[in-house]
């Protein structure tokens, strides 16, 4: 078991992005059959949030599961082993179990016994809270290969009888390697926000210490996301085009220097709407949300994984990443790829 060092009197060192991965369940959810299961249409879910189709894991396929498919496909593309992994950090709102963290399955999974291992609970904007906390270790020394995992489960947390709701989400896991990279100047900055005084406009009251899981909790359906839509697309749309300026300033660039951005993957509407204040066309956005919905922590990161692979950016050049989520949380990160 490897010990974390002191922090040493090393100069800072750059942190990068040195491998992605994703992945998905096979069940196709569309909109279609949500037809059959509450008073919607396709036509509705789609002309209000832009989605089709989600993916929904199996019964025996938890969070920790995604999360190591994830993860070994960002491993494979950095060339990193099990053992190289000095710290894996889970992103998720719906952990294996309350405990050990997600973070600990995924190790166990992984045979990563060097590892330290913790979850990270932002909702929706937890990856990108994770990449900060990586990149904090990695930049002072203290480790030199982190693990970061978005993963979320949240058809276990949909009540799927409120059409309010179970339209819009999806499962999946996102993963990335971070590491110094001498060719490379990586992440430039990240800004985080947080706000507690909405903590009921986005929430699963049950399940925790102050709603444990009893009967009663069950029948009256508190182990399920509940959303005020309206003003949690409010609060989307000012916070991450606030978070998006507060980065781009510290990094000192313009919008327009930016290649792709990729932003949290709820409803194509927030995106049209942040594009507009940015004043950069929808062309620069990657969206896949009409693919999986929105996946809470893993959307950013599949987003990432998927923009990648297809080629939408290149060495070199500036992306920026873009979260919003319960809490209400919200950050946003420049990189040089
Ligand atoms: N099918 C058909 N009708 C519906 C559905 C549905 N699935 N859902 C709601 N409606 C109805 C409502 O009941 C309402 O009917 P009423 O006027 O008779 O009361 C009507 O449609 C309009 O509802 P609104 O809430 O005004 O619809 P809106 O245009 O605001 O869209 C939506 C709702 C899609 C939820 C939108 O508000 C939104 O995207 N909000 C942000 C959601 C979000 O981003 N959440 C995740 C944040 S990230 C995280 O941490 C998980």
């Amino acid at each position: 078991m490897k010990r974390s060092s002191r922090r040493s009197d090393k100069p800072r060192r750059t942190v990068s992005i040195v491998g992605t991965g994703s992945h998905v369940p096979e069940r196709v959810l569309t909109n279609q059959e949500l037809e059959k299961l509450v008073d919607t249409s396709d036509e509705w879910i789609r002309t209000r949030t832009g989605i089709s189709e989600r993916r929904i894991a199996g019964k025996d396929e938890a969070t920790s599961d995604m999360a190591t498919k994830a993860a070994l496909a960002a491993m494979k593309q950095a060339n990193i082993a099990a053992e190289d992994l000095d710290l894996i950090i889970v992103a998720t709102v719906t952990p294996d179990t309350l405990f050990p963290a997600t973070a600990c399955w995924v190790q166990k999974k992984l045979g990563a016994y060097n590892a330290a291992c913790f979850d990270v609970s932002a909702a929706c904007s937890g990856f990108i809270y994770a990449m900060e906390i990586a990149q904090q270790f990695i930049s002072t020394h203290v480790y030199n290969t982190v693990l970061i995992v978005g993963a979320d489960k949240l058809s276990s947390i949909t009540d799927w009888t409120d059409r309010n709701t179970c339209v819009l989400f999806g499962d999946g896991a996102g993963a990335a390697i971070l590491r110094n990279r001498a060719d490379s100047h990586g992440v430039i900055t990240t800004y985080m926000g947080s706000d507690g005084e909405y903590t009921d406009i986005l929430h699963m009251p049950g399940g925790g210490s102050r709603c444990p899981i009893t009967p009663e909790n069950v029948n009256q359906k508190l182990n399920t996301i509940k959303m005020l839509g309206k003003e949690t697309y409010k609060q989307a749309v000012t916070a991450m085009s606030t978070a998006a300026d507060r980065a781009m300033e510290a990094a000192g660039l313009k919008f327009e220097d930016i290649a792709c951005v990729i932003p949290h993957q709820a409803n194509i509407r927030i995106i049209e709407a942040i594009a507009h204040r940015m004043g950069l066309p929808i062309e620069k956005f990657y969206v896949n949300l009409q693919n999986y919905g929105n996946t809470s922590a893993a959307a950013v990161a599949i987003a990432l994984d998927e923009a990648h692979r297809a080629g939408r950016f290149k060495m070199g050049d500036y992306i920026l990443l873009v979260v919003f989520g319960g809490g209400l949380t919200w950050a946003s990160s420049v990189i040089q790829w």
